[in-house]
Formats: structure tokens, sequence, C-alpha cells
């Protein structure tokens, strides 16, 4: 093909092909930044050199262009509405996968032999008591602490039970504290709402599955029995598969950041637990019943509650909606959504929110203001719903949250560790504040 048939884009990835490195030109110079591309997606700068070659250095608040890593872990394309843990679709593991299994696939790299699994669901099930000593722990918060706080203390606290947990360069150590944590996160999360409701702790059961396991210790008290619904802790599974990773999201970065300062894994995922909680991230859950019970108690005007959310001179936002990266439908929400409709029939709860929740989506995405910004329902504004359904208290939607997104903090986690591009996280800044001067004692000082 002669050249000037080329369109501009062929000819572009022709001269990328060729030199495999864009050039960045200044006045005074240029550097050529190499090009790191991806399997799919997005293809890196490697910036590596930038500032000694050029002096400059990027400026990028939030990270929304900036690559601070390779993974194989998890893909997603925000554009089309994809996500795939290790190269498989989430509507797949959803339909066919258990969390269990989804969480070895994030950890270990492919879906694990039946013999791997029954070994990893061995594991799991035979470290689900916390250390009895942990009880106390609970009884110092106030019955009104949020789960999250508790939780994420609680992560951190059980480090000081397992000492070798901070040899994060032995792999058998580094095993059983991944095991650990999958298996005890349930029974802090569960004991912190007991202690919460003030009622007795229920210890975990060796013959209940995961899902059902965290319904028990949630749900049973000591003087009856307690039958988990099948359909309930289906419906509970399924949520913690669509919510096991997300690729370098806000918490997810965080515990890459903080490992990689060699922090061990407890630490590491107590840090994500810790930004999981903002109302940003993963605190949406619950801020979108508070807002579905907001627009009930105010009546239900739904066209009010969207003008609030667009309006630049009100704080509020809607909760659940827009997505830093998914400019598109959120997958997760479309299965969450299926799935809030079949547990809300499984257990007869009220569905007023639901309504209400299904009349703002649908005004919403019909309004220039959320289609020119390309907001769409995340995984958080239908998710809460089902938690509610299921029994679960809003404060612990977010626990329910962190609890699923364990196994892709940890993968993410090992993945860093191993990789030879990773250096301790220490990110630069362009310095906007005051420049040099002299130290003015106190009587020198104008009053303000
Ligand atoms: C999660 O990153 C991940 O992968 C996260 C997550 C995961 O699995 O780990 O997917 C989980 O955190 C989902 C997101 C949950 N958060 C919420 O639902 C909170 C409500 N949403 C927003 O606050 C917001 O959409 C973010 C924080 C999610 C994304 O913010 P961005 O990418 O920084 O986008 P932005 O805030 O710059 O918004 C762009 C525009 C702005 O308007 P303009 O300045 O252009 O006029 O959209 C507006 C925003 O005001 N906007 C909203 C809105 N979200 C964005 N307006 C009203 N309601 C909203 N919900």
């Amino acid at each position: 093909m002669s050249d000037h048939a080329r369109s501009d884009g062929e000819t572009a990835t022709a001269e990328r092909r060729a030199t495999d490195a864009a050039t960045l030109n200044w006045t005074g110079g240029s550097v050529e930044l190499p090009l790191v591309p991806g399997v799919e997606g997005d293809t890196g700068l490697d910036i590596g050199k930038l500032r000694s070659e050029s002096g400059f250095i990027t400026y990028d608040p939030g990270y929304g262009n900036t690559g601070a890593c390779t993974s194989a872990i998890t893909y997603l394309d925000g554009e089309s509405g994809i996500l795939r843990y290790r190269g498989y679709p989430i509507e797949q593991l959803a339909e066919h996968s258990s969390f269990l299994e989804v969480a070895y696939l994030l950890i270990w790299g492919d879906l694990p032999t039946r013999a791997q699994l029954d070994a990893f669901h061995n594991e799991v099930t035979h470290h689900t008591l916390i250390r009895e000593e942990m009880r106390s722990f609970f009884d110092s918060f106030p019955t009104d602490a949020h789960p999250m706080a508790v939780l994420a203390a609680g992560t951190v606290g059980m480090s000081t039970f397992y000492p070798d947990s901070q040899n994060i360069s032995d792999p058998a150590a580094v095993e059983v504290t991944i095991n650990r944590l999958i298996a005890k996160l349930p029974t802090l999360a569960a004991w912190s709402f007991k202690k919460a409701i003030g009622q007795p702790y229920v210890y975990p059961r060796n013959d209940l599955g995961y899902a059902a396991n965290l319904l028990h210790m949630m749900f049973a008290v000591p003087s009856e029995d307690y039958e988990v619904d099948r359909q309930v802790a289906e419906a509970l599974d399924l949520l913690l598969i669509l919510h096991a990773d997300h690729e370098q999201n806000c918490s997810t970065s965080t515990v890459r950041m903080v490992g990689s300062a060699h922090t061990n894994l407890y630490a590491s995922i107590s840090a994500g637990i810790s930004a999981l909680w903002g109302p940003l991230h993963g605190g949406a859950n619950e801020a979108v019943i508070n807002t579905l019970e907001r627009i009930v108690a105010d009546g239900g005007d739904i066209q009010k509650w969207v003008d609030k959310a667009k309006d630049p001179n009100d704080a509020f936002r809607l909760a659940g909606f827009g997505h830093r990266v998914y400019k598109n439908f959120d997958p997760r929400a479309t299965i969450i959504k299926g799935a809030a409709e079949r547990v809300l029939a499984a257990t007869g709860a009220d569905d007023q929110l639901f309504e209400v929740a299904q009349r703002l989506e649908d005004v919403a995405l019909n309004d220039e203001y959320f289609i020119s910004r390309k907001l769409y329902p995340n995984v958080d504004f239908y998710s809460g719903l089902i938690y509610r359904a299921i029994g679960f208290p809003k404060t612990m939607f977010t626990n329910c949250f962190a609890i699923g997104r364990l196994p892709g903090w940890i993968a993410q986690w090992r993945e860093m560790l191993g990789a030879e591009e990773t250096k301790i996280g220490r990110p630069r800044q362009v310095y906007v504040g005051e420049p040099a001067r002299d130290y003015v004692t106190i009587d020198q000082r104008a009053d303000g």
C-alpha cells in the first residue's frame, strides 16, 4: 500500500510499530519514550528517563492517565463494559464458578484442578477461627463502631499473632498468610456485627460453605438452629465473585503502595480496607441505600433528586452512579441487578427501594447530564439492595465488599512483590508553595 493511501491512524501505528517509542518535543529538546504495549487495551509510555533527560515530570492528579504497573490479573475495558479475571469473562465466572474458585484463580493464576480446589477449600475451612484472645479486641470498641474500622484494625491486629507473616519472601509463610486472611476476614466481619448488636459471637462451622458460613456467623444465635437459605448463600457467593478484583482501583493501588515498602500482607490489606471505606469507593453501596431512603422519606420525587445531583452548587452526588473507568454499563451492575430481583423474590423483602432504584436509573439514563458524562450505574448501585434483602445492616455492606475484594488485593500484592519492575512507590509533585524565606520570631509576626 502506498504511503498516501494510509489513514492517519495506520500511519501512526506504523510509526509506533517501527520505532516502538513516542517522541516528546519541547523548546530546547526532545526525548524518546519507549512504548509498553499491552496484550489488549492501553499502551503505556515508559517515562522512566523523562525527568533525567528532560527535567520534566508528569502531572496527573488521580492517576487517570497513569499506568502504575503491568499486570496479568484483571483486564477491563471501560468503553466496552468488559471485565475478565485472568482472561475469563466475568459473566462466565458469575454463571459457572464459586468465590473460592475465583479467589484461587486470581491469586494463583489459573482455574484450580479438583484436587487443588479441594486442598484450598480444606485449608480455608481449617483457618476460619480467629485467636481466642481477640474476643476482648471486639469488646474494646463502642457498640456503634463502624464495622470497617473494626475490620481494618482487626486485620492488621491479626499480624501480631502470626510473626511468620513478616517473612514476605518466604513462599510458605506467604501462602499460609493468604489462607488465614481468606478464612478469617468473614469471622472478623461477623463478630464486629455481633458486637454491635450485643449478641453472642457465633463460631465458624466446618460443614458450611464460605458464604453460608458468613451468613451463619452473622445471623445465627446459640439458642436455636439457623438454617442457611441456599438461594441467599448463592446470591452472596455471586456478589463476592463480582467484587473479587478490579485492576488498579483506589484500594488495590493502596495495597500495592503499602506493600511496595515490603510491609506484611495483613498490614497491606488493612490499608486497602481503609481506602475501600470511602464513600467515593466501596462505601458507595451504603451511600446508595441512604440516598434511596432519603428519596422515599422525601416523597419519592425522583426528578428532584436527579436535579440535585446535577446541580454544580449542590454537593449531592448520585451514589452508585459514575465510574472512573467504565464509560459504559458496569458489567457487574448488570449481573447484580438480575440477582437483586431473584433475592427480593426469594426473601420476600420489601422492594420499595428497588422500585425507586429502577425509576432513578431510568430517569438518569435518559438525562443529558448523565448521558454526556457517561454516568451509568456501577457495581454499588444494586449491591446494597441485595445485602439489605439478605438482612445485612447498611454498615456491613462495605465489609462484604472487602471480603469479596480480598483475593484481588492479595493477588495484586503478590504480583507487585514478584515483579522485576517493582520499586517502592514514591511519586513526585509539582510544588506550588512559598519560595524560600527566613524564619520570623514570634514577636516579629503580625497578628492575623
Ligand atoms: C467503586 O475504580 C474502581 O474500579 C472502583 C470500583 C471497584 O470495583 O474497585 O469499581 C468500585 O468505587 C465504584 C464507584 C463507587 N462510587 C460511587 O458510586 C460514588 C459516586 N460516583 C462518583 O463520585 C464518581 O463517579 C467516581 C468517584 C466514581 C468517579 O469519579 P471521576 O472519574 O473522578 O469522575 P468525576 O468525579 O470527575 O466526574 C465527572 C463528572 C463531574 O461533573 P463535571 O465536573 O464534569 O460537571 O461527572 C459528575 C461530576 O460532578 N459526576 C456525577 C456523579 N459522578 C460523577 N454527578 C452526579 N452524580 C454522580 N454519581
